[in-house]
């Protein structure tokens, strides 16, 4: 099972956003293409492996599935993970961490799944090597997960490493960013076909326009990256890799505009998406502004508005009313003929904006539950 050519992956992305990752999994080459809560399976081999972990937007990593068994009780996982052939994947001087997850809430105590899936990890190794790897929670070279789900026990090795969810151009601070996954989970949400503008107007960290550029000229999201945990396996091919690497970059769109406009009331925060941008050599194809929103003229075509509002604590209770009353006016006013989608997490108050949307979605950004809301702008 281990050394077939193709592979069962599973690409894990935020509730809600599955079938973004499915669609962009179907793009890059996936195959037997499936959903569950909270990612997508699929198959693929080494090469799709690694392409889709430098291309896929909406996904926060991408595991190998090694097992999958019918879950009879811990007894039999220490055997289980003990007959999988850690030694052909990678080296027993690599650090190692195991994540479990588990849909089991009577499990008495679920760090028992580490516990017994590191003992039969180093137990192999011992055995057949006579070394053992360390563990690193902090920064270990082969994370291995194993995850309880409908009866299934799955033991996977993460082909990833840090989050895919770090693109490297976040260096500037911001109270409440977006996930980048996210951020391209929404703009997928929006259907944006990429010829239509997109705006921006309370932009923050720069989170959706940057990732909407990134996603315009077909640049691969992990383009900044130097290292993903593939990297660590004995199977790792370098020449495939940078194959890969070279093909992906041959397919960046050469142009020198967008229609993507970015702007927030506060020029710190567009001086820090500015700075985003520049690290990817997009700081002069977003169109920027300083303004506060209700005063921002968006130019007058067919378009999408795609913002995240301050919400809960950041929004004092007594000037809600007031804020949604501007969001709605501006809308009607400046917005005439766009699709307005608005990402909130102020379940309480966002009704205060008065407008029947047309359609909303359940997301959540990290562990906080938010909600994508449409509106359809009448001319
Ligand atoms: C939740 S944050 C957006 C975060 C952003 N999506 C990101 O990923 O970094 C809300 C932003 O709206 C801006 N903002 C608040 N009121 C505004 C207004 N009236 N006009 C324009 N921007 C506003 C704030 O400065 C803040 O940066």
């Amino acid at each position: 099972m281990l050394y077939n050519l193709t592979m069962w992956l599973f690409a894990k992305s935020a509730f809600g956003t599955e079938k973004y990752t499915a669609f962009e999994l179907k793009y890059l080459g996936a195959k037997e293409i499936f959903t569950s809560p909270g990612g997508v399976y699929f198959r693929g081999n080494k090469a799709d492996m690694m392409r889709i972990n430098y291309k896929i937007r909406t996904a926060t990593r991408v595991l190998w599935i090694l097992d999958k068994f019918q879950w009879h009780g811990e007894k039999e996982l220490y055997g289980k993970v003990k007959d999988i052939q850690w030694e052909r994947l990678f080296l027993p001087k690599m650090s190692i961490v195991i994540h479990h997850d588990t849909d089991r809430k009577y499990l008495k105590d679920s760090r028992m799944l580490s516990l017994i899936t590191k003992d039969a990890v180093c137990d192999r190794f011992r055995e057949k090597k006579g070394l053992r790897p360390d563990i690193d929670k902090e920064k270990p070279d082969i994370r291995i997960f194993v995850t309880i789900n409908k009866n299934y026990c799955y033991i996977s090795l993460d082909t990833s490493g840090d989050s895919l969810n770090m693109r490297g151009y976040k260096t500037g601070y911001h109270p409440a960013p977006l996930r980048e996954t996210l951020a391209a989970s929404l703009i997928f949400a929006t259907g944006w076909n990429r010829r239509d503008v997109l705006v921006d107007p309370m932009c923050g960290s720069g989170t959706i326009p940057i990732e909407a550029a990134l996603y315009y000229f077909n640049i691969p999201p992990q383009i900044k990256r130097k290292h993903f945990s593939f990297m660590n396996f004995h199977s790792f091919d370098k020449e495939l890799w940078n194959d890969i690497r070279t093909e992906a970059v041959k397919q960046i769109m050469d142009s020198k505009k967008s229609p993507i406009f970015a702007g927030d009331i506060s020029a710190d925060f567009v001086d820090i998406t500015m700075e985003h941008a520049k690290s990817l050599d997009l700081e002069k194809k977003i169109k920027w502004h300083v303004a506060d929103f209700k005063d921002f003229k968006p130019p007058r075509s067919r378009g999408i508005l795609l913002m995240n509002p301050p919400y809960n604590k950041r929004l004092k209770q007594d000037k809600t009313k007031e804020f949604y009353g501007m969001i709605r006016d501006t809308l009607k006013i400046n917005y005439r003929g766009y699709r307005a989608f608005i990402l909130t997490g102020d379940m309480e108050n966002y009704r205060k904006i008065h407008l029947k949307p047309a359609s909303e979605i359940d997301l959540y950004n990290g562990p906080i539950q938010v909600k994508l809301l449409k509106y359809l702008i009448k001319h």
